[in-house]
């Protein structure tokens, strides 16, 4: 779970930074991961509708169904690392 993440994680600025929308992909990729109510069909839809490059589908759904698979409350923990990590020093975030 942790090492799946810091692969997301290192994953997303790329593609941030090959998108047109800027981070707005990032922000929602990130709330759609972290919510348990958006099924391993619909983030599917979500990552194609952003992937600039072709991915591997099954890696997608793994990746959703080890959120799913977690409590709310480390859903929760995950959303105020992301935000700590926005808010560091060291973030270089405009928006
Ligand atoms: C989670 O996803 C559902 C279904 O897409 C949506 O209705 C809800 O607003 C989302 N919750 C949050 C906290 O983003």
């Amino acid at each position: 779970m942790k090492l799946v993440l810091v692969f997301m994680l290192a994953a997303i600025p790329i593609y941030c930074y090959a998108s047109s929308s800027g981070c707005h992909a990032m922000d929602d990729v990130i709330a759609q991961t972290i919510n348990s109510s958006v099924s391993v069909t619909e983030y599917q839809g979500v990552v194609k509708s952003y992937a600039p490059l072709p991915y591997d589908r099954k890696a997608v759904a793994k990746l959703k169904q080890c959120f799913l698979d977690q409590s709310e409350d480390t859903l929760n923990n995950v959303k105020v690392m992301v935000n700590a990590i926005y808010n560091s020093k060291d973030c270089p975030q405009s928006a």
